[in-house]
C-alpha cells in the first residue's frame, strides 16, 4: 500500500510541476503567475477541489508522445468564491504554451458541463497560444465544443473571462461569448490575427500591445470590460464582480445585510449646475445615491458618455445605467448605446434590478455616426430596455430629450417608476433648437431676429424645459428634492421586490444586432 501511496504523491508532485520548474521560473520572470497559482489566490483559502489532474492527451504527432504532461495544459475544478460556489479552468502556459486540443478541451467542457448542471458560474482563466497545432483539426473540434456551451450556458450561469496571457486565433471566441472580460495590462493580449499576419495583409506596423493590449481592449474596442493593473487586480475584481450576481438565472443575487438610517442626502441638492449646458460628473449622484463604495464600474474606458456599473442599494445588488454629462454631453451613440445595452441584458438575464440615471440631450447627430449605424445600434439599447423585465426604476436629473427620453428606462418601455428632480427638462429638443424651428416665420419677420429668438426660447423653455408636463400626464410617477433620491430609491426597489412579469411567448426575441 505505501508504494502505491508514494506513487500517487509522485505523480501529484509531477503534475502540480507542470511544464517544468525552468517553464514555471520563465512565467515568473514575465510577471505572470501559474495556473494553480491564479487558482490559488481567486478562490477562498483550501476550498479548490481539482478534477482531471491525471489527464494526457494521446497524440502521438510531431514527437507530441514523448511530450506528455500529466492534466495536459489546463488545471480545472470547483471551489467557493465567499462561500459560494464557483467552477474554473486555468490554463497552464508552462505545458506546450497552454494550447488547446483534445484531452484540454474535454477537461475544460467537463467543468463547463458540471456548472450548467448544477446552476453556479464558472470562471476561465486563459493564458493559451491557441489551438496546439500537432494535434490539427481535434483542436479546432475542441474550440467548437467550447464555443456551443458557452452559447448554451448564456443567460443560465455566469461566465467570467480573465485573460492573463496570449489569446489569439478563434481562441478569443469563447471570451467573447462569455459575459464579462477582464485583461491584464502589459502581458495579455487578443487578436484574432497578430501582428505578423496583419503586417502581410495590410501593410500595417503594429504591436501586439497596441494591436489587442488591454488598453486598447478597454477604451478602443470594447472587448474587455476591465483592465487589470495585474493578475492580483485581475482576481480580485472577478471575485467582486461575482458578489453582485446569483449564481444562475433562477435565483437572485445575495443581499448585504443593511440597517436603515438617516436616508436623506442633501448634496445631492448642490449637484446640477445653475447653468444646464454646464457638465457635471454623473457618478457623484451614483456614489452619493447609492450605498457608499459599492459602485464597480464596468466597461470604465469605453464609451464614456454613458456610466454602467454594479452596487448596492440598502444592501441590494442593483445594475446602474446612466448618462455622464460630463463627456459629450451624456449624448447616445453607437458606442454609448451598444455598451449599455449589454449591460441591461446581463442585468436582466440574472434578476438584477436596473436603475437608470438620465441626463441626455439625444442623439448624436452626423455622418459618422450615421453611416455606423446608430439607427440600429441605438434600437439595441431601445429593444434591450423594453424587453427588460427585472425591477426598474429611473431617475431624471436634467435632460430628457427627443427619443432618448423613450429610450432611456421610460415608463413607456415599461419602466416601473419614473422619479424626476426639479432641474428635469423633458421635451421634444432643447428650447434654442424648437425656438428655431417651430418659430421661424416670426423670428425672421422680427425687426430684431436674435431678440425674438431669444423671446421665443425663453417662450419654449418656461413651457417644456421642466418635468411638470411629464408628471401631469403621469409619465413622471413623482417630482422630488434630490436629498430624497436615495430614500425614494430604496422604498421603489423593496415595493417591486416580488415583480413578476412574463413576455409574450415565443422562440427567442430578434434583437437588432
Ligand atoms: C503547440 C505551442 C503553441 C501551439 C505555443 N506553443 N503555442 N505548441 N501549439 N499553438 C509552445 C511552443 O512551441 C513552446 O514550446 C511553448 O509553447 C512556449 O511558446 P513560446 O513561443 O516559446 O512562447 P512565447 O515566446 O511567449 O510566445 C507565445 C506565443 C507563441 C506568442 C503564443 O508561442 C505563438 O505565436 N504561438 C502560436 C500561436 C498560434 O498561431 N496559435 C494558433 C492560433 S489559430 P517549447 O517546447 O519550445 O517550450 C487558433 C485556431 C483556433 O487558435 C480556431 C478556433 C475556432
Amino acid at each position: 500500500m505505501k508504494e502505491r501511496i508514494d506513487k500517487l504523491n509522485q505523480k501529484i508532485e509531477e503534475a502540480k510541476l507542470g511544464g517544468g520548474q525552468k517553464r514555471i521560473d520563465a512565467q515568473h520572470a514575465k510577471g505572470k503567475l501559474t495556473a494553480r497559482e491564479r487558482l490559488d489566490i481567486l478562490f477562498d483559502s483550501g476550498s479548490f477541489e481539482e478534477i482531471g489532474m491525471l489527464v494526457q492527451h494521446r497524440s502521438t504527432n510531431f514527437g507530441l508522445d514523448k511530450q506528455k504532461f500529466l492534466g495536459d495544459g489546463v488545471v480545472t475544478g470547483y471551489g467557493k468564491i465567499d462561500g459560494r460556489l464557483v467552477y474554473a479552468f486555468s490554463q497552464d502556459f508552462t505545458v506546450l504554451g497552454g494550447s488547446l486540443a483534445e484531452s484540454h478541451a474535454k477537461k475544460i467542457c467537463n467543468v463547463m458541463d458540471l456548472a450548467m448542471k448544477n446552476g453556479a458560474p464558472i470562471i476561465g482563466l486563459n493564458d493559451s497560444g491557441g489551438a496546439r497545432i500537432q494535434e490539427g483539426v481535434v483542436s479546432l473540434g475542441g474550440y467548437a465544443d467550447i464555443f456551443y456551451r458557452n452559447t448554451m450556458s448564456s443567460g443560465v450561469i455566469p461566465q467570467l473571462s480573465a485573460i492573463m496571457g496570449p489569446c489569439a486565433g478563434g481562441a478569443v471566441y469563447s471570451p467573447a461569448l462569455t459575459d464579462f472580460i477582464l485583461m491584464v495590462e502589459n502581458t495579455s493580449y487578443m487578436f484574432v490575427t497578430g501582428p505578423n499576419v496583419v503586417k502581410t495583409v495590410t501593410n500595417e506596423d503594429v504591436t501586439a500591445e497596441e494591436l489587442g493590449g488591454a488598453d486598447t481592449h478597454a477604451a478602443k474596442s470594447g472587448v474587455t470590460h476591465f483592465a487589470c493593473e495585474n493578475e492580483v487586480d485581475a482576481i480580485e475584481h472577478l471575485k467582486q464582480l461575482i458578489q453582485y450576481m446569483p449564481s444562475n438565472c433562477e435565483e437572485e443575487a445575495p443581499r448585504l445585510p443593511y440597517n436603515s438610517g438617516n436616508e436623506s442626502r442633501p448634496t445631492l441638492n448642490d449637484v446640477i449646475p445653475a447653468n444646464p449646458n454646464q457638465p457635471y460628473d454623473i457618478r457623484d449622484v451614483i456614489q452619493e445615491t447609492l450605498d457608499s463604495d459599492t459602485f464597480l464600474e464596468v466597461h470604465k474606458d469605453y464609451a464614456e458618455n454613458i456610466v454602467v456599473g454594479f452596487a448596492r442599494l440598502a444592501g441590494r445588488s442593483i445594475g446602474v445605467v446612466a448618462n455622464q454629462p460630463a463627456v459629450l454631453a451624456g449624448v447616445l451613440d453607437v458606442n454609448s448605446s451598444k455598451k449599455g445595452a449589454r449591460f441591461v441584458r446581463f442585468c436582466d438575464s440574472f434578476n438584477i434590478p436596473l436603475l437608470v440615471f438620465e441626463d441626455v440631450p439625444g442623439f448624436l447627430p452626423g455622418t459618422d455616426q450615421e453611416w455606423n449605424a446608430i439607427i440600429t445600434n441605438g434600437a439595441k439599447l431601445l429593444y434591450a430596455f423594453s424587453e427588460a423585465t427585472v425591477p426598474r426604476v429611473t431617475v431624471i436629473t436634467r435632460k430628457a430629450y427627443g427619443g432618448a427620453y423613450d429610450v432611456m428606462n421610460s415608463k413607456h418601455i415599461g419602466a416601473d417608476m419614473n422619479f424626476a428632480w426639479p432641474t428635469a427638462e423633458i421635451a421634444v429638443m432643447g428650447a434654442k433648437g424648437a425656438a428655431e424651428i417651430i418659430f421661424k416665420k416670426e423670428i425672421n419677420e422680427a425687426p430684431d431676429k436674435e431678440v425674438k429668438w431669444k423671446e421665443k426660447e425663453q417662450e419654449y423653455a418656461e413651457l417644456f424645459a421642466n418635468p411638470y408636463n411629464a408628471a401631469a400626464r403621469g409619465y413622471i410617477d413623482e417630482v422630488i428634492r434630490p436629498e430624497q433620491t436615495r430614500e425614494k430609491l430604496i422604498r421603489s426597489f423593496e415595493m417591486l421586490e416580488n415583480k413578476a412579469v412574463s413576455l409574450p411567448r415565443k422562440k427567442h426575441g430578434n434583437i437588432p444586432l
